[in-house]
């Protein structure tokens, strides 16, 4: 018979206190001030100095975006603490556990702003204009994705997915300082992917015929937590094309990692409706194998002619 909500989070609150005090053990105490290079900052034309302009920034076009676009999925906080809030419970550990994540992701925003602001590395008007417009909208669950189980199933994959791209903006920034910070978010997603993909594994122990089917609606409609924002199709299509979130490492560093962990494909503790859900979840997972090499021909052909157009300016 099905657990009711309250039952699974009454039933996993000691599972929560295990892994909130693992978490707490674990997580570092960093200051943002300390990552970004005030020296660099100049006043604005507001006052006496001069405003944003395009040459200002040493960033390429592709850290431009993957900035924009990590940092404005960062700035929605406020509607992800609500969706979590809402799906997990209020009381013990739980409670505890939303409001530490929620002070340790507002470092994030925090940290990318500063060192964006100060190395004038984007229009900071353009930024908080987009802001504005993305926070207003906020952001919501799917209907149907109601529930701790779906929820819990959504942010084991949104922070490992927000792990890979940051640490590959980092890269792409080609600045130290911009990679030393985006490292250190990095490996608090990392650290924030280990509670939910553990707590997340106890519910597929304790009622897995509740959790697959969780599981799979999650995998096989994923979005990345930023969708919604201004311009998100386009800087996703860029971010994949060169690297910093696309295809394959969705496949291969989010979606297999964690299935594995779960042993999702070797588990004998389903029923009916489980294994059905586990064969959804294995077709889809075989297609994407599929999609990875032909968005990688597509990518590689557009890539070939951005080279040669390039070329072709040169000469
Ligand atoms: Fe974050
Ligand atoms: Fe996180």
């Amino acid at each position: 018979m099905d657990l009711t909500q309250l039952e699974i989070l009454t039933e996993l609150e000691p599972v929560a206190e295990q892994y909130l005090n693992r978490h707490l053990s674990m997580a570092k105490d960093w200051n943002p001030h300390e990552y970004v290079p005030w020296t660099q900052g100049h006043n604005f034309a507001a006052m006496g100095g001069k405003d944003w302009a395009p040459e200002q920034s040493q960033l390429s076009e592709v850290a431009k975006v993957a900035m924009i676009t990590n940092l404005l999925t960062e700035d929605n906080l406020p509607s992800y603490h609500r969706e979590i809030a809402q799906n997990f419970s209020e009381a013990g550990a739980w409670r505890t556990w939303v409001d530490r994540w929620t002070a340790e992701e507002n470092r994030h925003g925090i940290v990318m702003r500063d060192y964006l602001v100060v190395t004038r590395g984007v229009d900071p008007v353009a930024l908080e204009e987009a802001r504005m417009i993305h926070m207003t909208n906020g952001a919501q669950s799917p209907d149907g994705w109601g529930g701790f189980l779906e929820g819990v199933a959504y942010v084991t994959f949104q922070e490992l997915a927000t792990r890979v791209s940051h640490r590959n903006t980092g890269k792409a920034c080609n600045d130290p300082v911009a990679e030393r910070m985006l490292q250190r978010i990095a490996a608090d997603e990392n650290l924030h992917m280990v509670f939910y993909r553990s707590l997340c594994g106890a519910a597929l122990d304790l009622t897995p015929d509740q959790a697959m089917p969780a599981i799979t609606k999650i995998v096989t409609n994923f979005l990345m937590p930023g969708a919604g924002m201004p311009n998100f199709r386009r800087n996703s299509v860029v971010m994949a094309k060169h690297g910093i979130y696309d295809l394959r490492q969705h496949l291969e560093e989010v979606i297999q990692p964690v299935l594995k962990q779960w042993d999702v494909f070797d588990r004998s503790d389903f029923g009916p409706r489980g294994e059905q859900a586990r064969d959804t979840l294995g077709q889809f997972v075989a297609k994407l194998d599929n999609d990875v090499v032909r968005f990688e021909e597509q990518r590689d052909r557009a890539l070939a002619r951005d080279a040669a157009r390039g070329l072709s300016h040169q000469l």
